[in-house]
């Protein structure tokens, strides 16, 4: 398995920025969405492309076309905030998705939802912020490999080396791409120094989260 950190100065700003704690939900979704673009434009590398000409209004120039077979498949729920970037980048993309969602204490994801279009022969772009034990990424690949697609390319914001590890293990032909490989997992299976529950941040469901207090009377 190949893995790839973008180190680029914008997608580190980015991810500097999304780690912060003081980061509001709808900060941490724009920020998530920008930081995905750059993460994909570089994973777009694995996708196969064509050669084509085309008239510009001068003469025929050469040019290469992503192939449009490309399916994307965010994990539900946090990689939905993976998605937009994709769409606007890819506008013709197909999308399937699969639901996942981790046990507190067992740390294994069970799945509760997965539809998915046709894969066979297709690339497939796997959406996942988070890259922790590796349970979800590695059981989310399982399930698509089981249809036959050309290729997965798995897309993360924050990487842990055991999801690392696991991928390697079980999913060796999936390169990986991040933004950043972190220290390690606590006892409960977060990324240190990570960047807390993604999909809490991104939905504002965190420990938190409730309605704020009225400062003034509306109307
Ligand atoms: C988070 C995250 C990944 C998973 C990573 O999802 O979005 O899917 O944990 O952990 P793993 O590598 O140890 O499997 P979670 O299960 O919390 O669900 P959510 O996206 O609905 O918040
Ligand atoms: N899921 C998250 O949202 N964050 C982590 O650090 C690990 C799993």
């Amino acid at each position: 398995m190949t893995l790839h950190i973008v180190d680029h100065p914008l997608a580190q700003h980015l991810l500097t920025r999304l780690r912060d704690v003081e980061t509001p939900p709808p900060v941490f979704r724009t920020l998530a969405k920008r930081l995905t673009i750059a993460l994909v434009i570089e994973a777009a590398r694995e996708l196969p492309s064509i050669e084509v000409e085309v008239e510009t209004p001068l003469q025929k120039a050469p040019g290469r076309l992503i192939s449009p077979d490309l399916v994307a498949v965010p994990i539900l729920r946090a990689g939905l905030g993976m998605l937009e970037a994709v769409t606007e980048l890819f506008p013709e993309v197909t999308v399937g998705y699969v639901g996942l969602e981790r046990d507190d204490t067992t740390l294994r994801p069970t799945s509760y939802y997965e539809k998915m279009p046709a894969l066979e022969g297709r690339h497939v772009l796997l959406l996942d912020p988070m890259l922790a034990t590796g349970g979800s990424a590695a059981g989310a690949t399982a399930r698509i490999a089981e249809r036959n697609p050309a290729g997965i390319v798995f897309v993360c914001v924050v990487a842990a080396p055991e999801g690392v590890r696991r991928m390697e293990a079980e999913h060796p032909e999936v390169p990986v791409f991040t933004a950043a490989l972190d220290r390690g997992l606590n006892d409960k299976g977060y990324i240190l120094p990570g960047l807390g529950d993604f999909g809490d941040r991104l939905f504002g469901t965190g420990p938190d989260s409730g309605l704020p207090p009225l400062t003034r009377r509306p109307g």
